[in-house]
């Protein structure tokens, strides 16, 4: 009988040489890491073994191994916060256990129970919890990771496989901070396609979206607006969903649109959070909460006749990002800033989110202190 995640088996090894702390102003996303980390093999002979925290280590791994060879390779990106009574907080962890479990199942990794590496990554947090930054915009970024660790170049199901969890102290993702972003609608290469695996978080899915990215850079913007298909479906931009609102020139309703779960597009923990604070806060008669497609010819249509409002991306590492530029077949489209930075809605759910996260505001459970 294979023996399942339990994180009542955990061992802890603490470090004797605890790291020194950066101040705020020197954190760089996903560079430096806490004294600790959290490890659990598996292998399909005997299960989850037993979960370790100790030092912060290399990974001595054979170079033969899955991993290296055919990308068995997935992970989660969440946060933990510290609130104003000093209180260390995650955010929807539940949906990221979730998420990850549906990424283990797709590259025939082991999955696990959710709640086991939940509690498993809280003490890991509470160990590390002088790493975890104050200040709005400042938090813990936890990096769940499972890859294939079976010592053999046969292409197959792995028999090893190892989860692990770091932790990095992080400030805004862009060092910009809250700066609109100019995107290069793309259509000359695909982030994901039907039947493919787009809605996991895969690190294959990362790799190949750099040089298209840096292409976009030679030109003069930041991240790209991925296109799919004839129509120009926008489906994500840069690692985040894409938002949109609309308005109905007539009426004045507006309508926030982002791209339907439809097996392309990531399943943002943040974009579900958009959606779900929309569709309770927003009042109903003046606004439409859609998950569709738009076209980067809705989007160029509405901008000129004055109903595009506003767009953002959505994302745990950036959380919200307005938009400020799409450059299309040699034109760039303004989006209207009207906070100057970003758009007014796009601040309201930054902030939102934001109280959310900190503590400031109770909602639907989401912070878990
Ligand atoms: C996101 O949180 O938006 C991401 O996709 C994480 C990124 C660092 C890969």
């Amino acid at each position: 009988k294979l023996a399942p995640l339990d994180a009542s088996r955990l061992q802890i090894n603490k470090t004797s040489t605890p790291k020194h702390k950066l101040a705020n102003d020197q954190l760089v996303f996903g560079k430096t890491f806490t004294d600790h980390m959290l490890e659990i093999e598996w292998d399909a002979q005997s299960g989850w073994g037993v979960p370790k925290i100790s030092p912060y280590h290399n990974l001595s791994l054979d170079p033969s191994c899955a991993v290296f060879h055919y990308a068995f390779e997935l992970f989660e990106g969440m946060k933990a916060y510290k609130d104003a009574n000093g209180n260390v907080r995650t955010f929807r962890g539940d949906k990221n256990m979730e998420r990850m479990n549906k990424s283990a199942e797709r590259i025939a990794l082991p999955t696990f129970d959710g709640e086991e590496l939940i509690k498993l990554i809280d003490k890991l947090v509470l160990l590390d919890k002088d790493f975890v930054p104050e200040g709005a915009g400042y938090s813990l970024y936890l990096r769940p990771t499972m890859i294939g660790t079976q010592a053999s170049l046969g292409v197959g199901i792995p028999s090893k496989a190892l989860l692990y969890v770091i932790a990095s102290p992080v400030g805004p993702y862009y060092p910009t901070g809250f700066k609109p972003v100019s995107l290069e609608a793309t259509d000359y290469a695909v982030r994901a396609w039907p039947g493919g695996v787009g809605n996991r978080k895969l690190g294959a899915n990362y790799a190949p979206c750099i040089k298209p990215q840096l292409e976009a850079a030679s030109r003069g913007y930041h991240q790209n607006l991925w296109l799919f298909g004839e129509e120009g479906n926008v489906t994500e931009v840069g690692t985040m969903n894409a938002f949109f609102i609309f308005k109905d020139l007539i009426t004045g309703k507006k309508e926030l649109v982002t791209a339907p779960l439809d097996g392309t597009i990531l399943e943002g923990v943040t974009r579900d959070s958009i959606l779900e604070l929309a569709r309770t806060r927003l009042p109903a008669e003046e606004w439409e909460v859609s998950e569709r497609y738009c076209t980067i010819h809705e989007i160029i249509e509405k901008a000129t006749k004055g109903a595009l409002v506003e767009a953002f991306g959505a994302g745990t590492a950036a959380v919200v990002s307005p938009i400020g530029n799409i450059g299309y077949q040699g034109k760039d489209i303004a989006i209207p800033l009207a906070r100057g930075n970003s758009g007014e809605y796009t601040a309201k759910f930054a902030d939102w989110i934001r109280e959310i996260q900190y503590g400031e505001e109770e909602f639907q459970g989401w912070s878990r202190v």
